[in-house]
């Protein structure tokens, strides 16, 4: 596969998101994910994307437990800051030693004496970023951790955490359903010699036709708690999926390879790491990277799925005061 740069590592140009192998998205099967992470390998993808949120521990767990003997062959990237909390419950905790000790429990987790890019998933509003993103600069220093990034962040508070200490990649949602990068976190990634890792870029799955009745999402999907996968939002937004499986049809491709394919056309610096838990997917996306999409497909695509004809906000509402990016109104 052709490579990307990521800070001071040449990665694949798509790397591997581990996130439904453990959390998220239903009943994950782990012998298939330990099958799709040897999959993936070897089909060159060589940026692995996990954090210690991902199944409170398994994920990482997982990826340490299968690929132990193929640590030499990926990059590897986690998060930290938000984990299970005394309650059992999800929180997000951004204090140094919080953090500190969430790293020494992956590193035990993922077989690894380093962590190559170790992000703050969030950042902690009741912490000043510079403390967090301190502890993290320490955790390089230590040697635990290669380098750093942060997650679904401002611009602002991405200018500020680069003056603090290099930061590597900025990882936040980024596709055709979701544009919120494009109001300034794009253009600022660019223009500091930051790597923009595009978390859902098949917009958690309904880009590549995977949900076609979220009513018959499983029961935990946290797909269920988000507004476009709800009601008449979901309605609206299935009714654009016939004019992209048209495009994706007149490309020979798939919906999904389509979906992966405008994310790579948006910049060079730009990583798309689609999430799977099955070897079909891991195959079937690897291919996005061969498919050439032309001005006039492009400029389709951008005016086929975009903020103002997705209906509905991309997080509910006590989500989103957990994340500090620029966003565009959801469309009524
Ligand atoms: N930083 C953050 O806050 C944050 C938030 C969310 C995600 N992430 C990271 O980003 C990665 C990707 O995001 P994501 O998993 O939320 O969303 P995504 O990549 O947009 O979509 C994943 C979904 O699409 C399905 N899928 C994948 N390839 C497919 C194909 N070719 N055809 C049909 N369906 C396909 C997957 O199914 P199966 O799982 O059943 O294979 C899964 O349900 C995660 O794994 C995680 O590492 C980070």
């Amino acid at each position: 596969m052709r490579t990307s740069k990521l800070g001071s590592f040449q990665v694949s140009a798509l790397g591997l998101g581990c996130m439904s192998m453990s959390h998220g998205y239903g009943t994950p099967d782990n012998l298939e994910s330990a099958q799709a992470l040897h999959r993936a390998l070897d089909l060159g993808y060589t940026l692995l994307d996990t954090a210690a949120l991902y199944g409170f521990g398994a994920n990482e767990s997982l990826i340490g437990g299968t690929l132990r003997e193929r640590r030499g062959e990926y990059v590897l990237a986690s998060k930290c800051g938000m984990f299970r909390n005394a309650e059992g419950k999800r929180a997000i905790d951004g204090r140094p030693e919080i953090l500190k000790r969430t790293c020494d429990e992956a590193l035990q987790r993922l077989r690894t004496d380093a962590i190559d890019l170790y992000y703050l998933h969030r950042v902690d509003r009741r912490v000043p970023v510079e403390e967090s993103i301190g502890a993290l600069a320490e955790m390089v220093h230590a040697g635990k951790v290669k380098t750093i990034g942060l997650s679904e962040v401002s611009v602002e508070t991405l200018r500020r955490a680069h003056g603090i200490h290099p930061i590597t990649a900025l990882q936040s949602e980024y596709s055709l359903w979701s544009r919120n990068a494009e109001i300034g976190a794009l253009a600022a990634c660019k223009e500091l010699g930051i790597a923009f890792v595009a978390f859902s870029p098949l917009g958690r799955g309904f880009l590549a036709g995977a949900v076609r009745n979220s009513s018959e999402l499983a029961e935990k999907d946290i797909r269920r708690n988000l507004p476009r996968f709800q009601g008449g939002n979901f309605a609206k937004n299935l009714a654009l999926l016939d004019g992209f499986g048209a495009i994706a049809g007149e490309l020979h491709c798939t919906m999904a390879q389509l979906a992966l394919a405008w994310v790579l056309a948006q910049g060079e610096h730009i990583i798309p790491i689609p999430g799977t838990c099955h070897m079909r997917y891991v195959e079937e996306n690897a291919c996005a990277v061969d498919v050439a999409l032309g001005a006039d497909t492009l400029h389709r695509l951008d005016a086929l799925i975009n903020q103002r004809t997705v209906a509905g906000a991309r997080y509910d509402a006590a989500t989103q005061q957990e994340i500090g990016t620029e966003e565009f109104l959801a469309a009524a």
